[in-house]
């Protein structure tokens, strides 16, 4: 039997001219992206997790010369979050790279699976930006839609 899914998200060319992201997180993506530790690829990434408490958490890509030892700039916001409020759930995550030719970054498939974990464990999904520096954002309503068919295992 052939089944399929769709996912679902907006596509804007001009958040800045919209304001479609708070000024202050704006702002603020665009300053971490600067304590990015990313000289292998020279692509910095930022991300800031907003908490539904109005903590507000942040990550940049931090690489190694070990490739894998390093770590994306979502994963580390949100682990960060989760270690300092662990049943606080997640209301939004940014996430930013530094061009303003390319489209957003889309992230990779382990934290893909690490975004779907955390949306399982709070129960209700959380908004995802994707953005770039330049004025192109990608608005998702939940993790769902970037891991249409994803792996949990029970847990209660
Ligand atoms: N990267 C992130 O931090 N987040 C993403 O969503 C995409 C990719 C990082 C991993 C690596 O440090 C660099 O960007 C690309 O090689």
């Amino acid at each position: 039997m052939k089944q399929s899914k769709q996912i679902t998200y907006e596509h804007d060319t001009n958040w800045r001219t919209l304001e479609l992201i708070p000024p202050t997180i704006a702002t603020r993506l665009e300053e971490l992206l600067q304590n990015a530790y990313a000289p292998y690829s020279n692509y910095p990434v930022s991300s800031i997790v907003v908490l539904d408490n109005g903590e507000i958490f942040v990550g940049t890509n931090q690489e190694n010369a070990a490739f894998p030892s390093g770590m994306c700039a979502e994963r580390v916001a949100v682990f960060a979050a989760q270690s300092a409020w662990p049943t606080t759930p997640i209301s939004s995550i940014y996430i930013m790279t530094g061009e303003t030719e390319r489209e957003p970054a889309a992230p990779c498939g382990a934290c893909r699976q690490v975004l779907h974990e955390s949306e399982y464990r709070q129960k209700e999904p959380y908004n995802l930006y994707l953005l770039n520096r330049g004025d192109v954002l990608l608005r998702f309503k939940g993790v769902q839609d970037l891991l249409p068919l994803s792996f949990s295992l029970p847990t209660s």
